[in-house]
């Protein structure tokens, strides 16, 4: 990223969880962290519990409503609480996932798998612009890629930065995570702001029919509460950001029978049972996007 553009978006693995200027908000009118309440478990954590409300314009209460959608500051770090279910970002639940054997059989690193040859040596970059809780970045990482993660929603962006604070202290995983790297801010700015040309831009947003799908588990729903789903119009300029930054390809997570992003045709897809991932190389990439 250029200098203008880091002073303008934060980048949050420098800077944990702490502070983020009122002009990286992904939407003004909304506020940082409408409808959230911030609150903590146990004094010891009431400072870290007011700084976070103070960062993201929340109130912060002792005792929220039972059905408030509550941040709460706890001695484990940060978790979203809310209708008596809890989600924490916890990236050592995809060790399983990661070792090499089923790593290399994953659908999205295939997707995004970039031929050495193109590489000169170096480690392949990736930009994922749907960062959420980070979990697809996770396989990307360990996988070898550098990726940049970019999230809009301040709420989802502190969750993401607390896993992977805790998940850096976890050896199996602090390669990878060593690896991550996360931006606060919205990707239809940031995409063209990068400051170096990524391999692979890596999106999934949340279409609307997710939203209240049976397939997303339950805890999963909370997040939901915050996540807008993503319009024709923001499919629209999201798919031409990543365009416009360069990649050698853009991948694009979908429903397995879901609708082409912006109805974009992909040059290829990789299916699975759940999820598709539509693999657009533009004409104009060097050569190695296999
Ligand atoms: C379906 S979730 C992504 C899940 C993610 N792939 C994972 O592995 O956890 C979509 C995320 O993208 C974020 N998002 C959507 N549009 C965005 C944009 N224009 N810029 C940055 N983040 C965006 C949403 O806030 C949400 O957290």
């Amino acid at each position: 990223m250029t200098s203008s553009a880091h002073e303008n978006r934060r980048d949050m693995t420098r800077d944990g969880i702490q502070g983020c200027p009122d002009d990286c908000r992904e939407d003004g009118a909304r506020g940082a962290g409408a409808g959230v309440v911030v609150t903590f478990a146990g004094a010891g954590n009431l400072a870290r519990a007011q700084e976070m409300a103070a960062r993201l314009h929340a109130p912060l209460s002792e005792h929220p409503e039972p059905d408030a959608l509550a941040l709460r500051l706890d001695d484990e770090g940060l978790a979203l609480v809310g209708d008596g279910m809890e989600l924490r970002g916890d990236l050592s639940e995809m060790l399983p996932r990661l070792r090499p054997d089923r790593l290399s059989r994953e659908l999205l690193v295939r997707a995004a798998r970039i031929k050495a040859s193109a590489l000169a040596g170096r480690a392949p970059l990736a930009v994922d612009a749907t960062a959420g809780l980070g979990t697809d970045s996770l396989l990307l990482a360990a996988a070898g890629f550098e990726v940049t993660m970019l999230e809009r929603d301040p709420v989802i962006a502190a969750l993401l930065a607390d896993a992977l604070e805790r998940a850096a202290g976890v050896p199996e995983l602090a390669g990878a995570v060593g690896r991550m790297r996360l931006v606060e801010g919205d990707s239809v700015a940031a995409l063209g702001d990068l400051g170096f040309v990524p391999d692979v831009v890596y999106l999934d947003p949340m279409f609307p029919q997710r939203r209240k799908s049976a397939a997303v588990k339950k805890k999963f729903q909370l997040l939901h509460r915050l996540e807008r789903p993503c319009g024709e119009r923001d499919q629209e300029e999201l798919l031409r950001a990543a365009l416009a930054a360069s990649p050698r390809k853009v991948v694009i997570k979908r429903p397995a029978k879901g609708p082409l992003l912006a109805g974009a045709k992909p040059s290829y897809s990789i299916a699975g049972k759940a999820a598709r991932y539509d693999c657009i190389v533009p004409a104009t990439a060097g050569q190695g996007a296999e």
